[in-house]
């Protein structure tokens, strides 16, 4: 078998077999595959498809790839959750400490940025000594002891999606059913969970811009994990505007923050956490229905027990907590400039992509897979869709480090924020439970 007749045989827009798609994922994650012979595969895969059949081989090898975390020794069910991405998206900080602190394990492996939406590594490690890399005994360890661990993909499990997800971001070849579906389904089964609670998002800043799409996406997930002997169950979830107010690490981080400390809920990024914990706890088989779900965890972001969770798991993985217990620690941005309506009205249109893109240009997201985070960039909207403005009035803040970023990122986000003479009404946020 040769890298080249199976990059042919894409191209041309054959099925792949089993054996062609496993000679693939063990040579490219070995490095006996050229990255620029893998980003050309990929991109075959993104413009040609690959069948249902192909999709489950891919996840499997690439689940295969390293080791397959068994997680059966902590006795207890173990629920995953994951996103496919979006912009402003902290849920993963938000909802995992509240759902631990009410008996569910939470054993979280999360990627890091991926073109235009953030990822939950990057934010987590903006926390000053946060150890995302800890081997796999201390990972499980830690669940054992305070029930949370929140780690990046180690070298360990699924090396080939940790390779290819780098290899995506910096070749445009991301939005794509089946190597979104296997890159989290490879993650998950690898991971080591029982059932799998999906967040799929949809909208102008998700990698899935339609319903149909979304749903397919979702779908195809499903498959998956009923192959794989997972339960899976998929929220579509709306991602037309940025989730919450904050765009950039430490900003979501202290977002992420104040929602567990029941200081500040933004009402979409509520709705997400508590549809998507309810759910957890059904299928870990903690508490009754997802309505009593919902209170019992609106319970414990009041009573302190999930800022509590939060401080333990950051605490745990070496994290200097003081920052936890008073945010105005975090490091700011050099400038931090108001951005003003122009013009009285309401907001008709906040593009999540686009703002995703003014953040990731500012320092917060990578161009290229080698470039570095600046943790302390981003936005701070002030308003969301259907907001009445009157001119002059803060429609956003920018931090930014640099003057030039700052200039373009100002101009951009005064053309993106639209400002319509008649209210405009969003989506609903939770479009779908599959
Ligand atoms: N999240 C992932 O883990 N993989 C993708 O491909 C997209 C989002």
């Amino acid at each position: 078998m040769n890298i080249l007749d199976i990059i042919a045989k894409k191209r041309d827009k054959k099925e792949l077999t089993k054996e062609e798609i496993e000679y693939f994922i063990e040579n490219y994650t070995k490095g006996n595959i050229a990255d620029y012979q893998a980003s050309s595969l990929i991109m075959a895969i993104f413009l040609n498809g690959m069948t249902k059949q192909e999709t489950t081989y891919l996840t499997l090898a690439m689940a295969n790839s390293g080791e397959v975390l068994d997680l059966s020794s902590l006795g207890k069910i173990i629920v995953d959750k994951h996103s496919t991405g979006g912009v402003g998206d902290k849920v993963s900080i938000a909802l995992l400490p509240v759902v631990a602190s009410l008996g569910v394990p939470v054993a979280k492996m999360s990627g890091r940025g991926l073109g235009f939406t953030g990822g939950t590594v990057d934010k987590l490690e903006s926390i000053p000594g946060y150890k995302t890399q800890i081997d796999i005994n201390n990972f499980v360890k830690n669940v054992e002891n305070i029930g949370i661990s929140m780690i990046s993909q180690t070298l360990d499990l699924a090396p080939a999606d940790k390779k290819l997800y780098a290899l995506r971001d910096a070749t445009s070849s991301v939005e794509s059913i089946p190597l979104i579906a296997s890159s989290i389904m490879s993650k998950k089964i690898a991971s080591g969970a029982d059932k799998i609670v999906l967040d799929v998002t949809c909208g102008s800043g998700a990698f899935m811009k339609n319903i149909e799409d979304a749903r397919k996406l979702a779908n195809a997930m499903i498959d998956i994990g009923n192959l794989a002997n997972k339960e899976t169950k998929c929220i579509i979830s709306n991602m037309d505007e940025p989730l919450g107010k904050a765009v950039g690490n430490n900003l979501e981080v202290i977002e992420a923050i104040e929602f567990l400390s029941g200081k500040y809920m933004p009402q979409d990024l509520k709705e997400v956490v508590l549809e998507l914990g309810s759910e957890m706890m059904l299928l870990a088989k903690v508490g009754d229905n997802k309505e009593k779900n919902k209170e019992k965890m609106l319970e414990n972001i009041y009573n302190g027990k999930a800022l509590q969770k939060f401080i333990d798991l950051v605490e745990n993985q070496g994290g200097d907590i003081s920052y936890i217990k008073d945010v105005s620690k975090f490091p700011k941005a050099k400038y931090i400039e108001p951005i003003y309506a122009q013009k009285n009205g309401y907001i008709t249109e906040i593009n999540a992509e686009d703002i995703g893109k003014v953040a990731c240009n500012l320092g917060a997201g990578r161009v290229r897979k080698e470039d570095n985070i600046e943790s302390e960039v981003g936005i701070i909207l002030e308003v969301k869709i259907g907001y009445k403005v009157e001119k002059d009035s803060i429609l956003a803040y920018i931090h930014a480090n640099d003057i030039s970023k700052l200039q373009d990122a100002k101009n951009k986000i005064l053309d993106i924020i639209k400002i319509g003479d008649s209210i405009a009404k969003g989506r609903n946020t939770i479009l779908d439970i599959i």
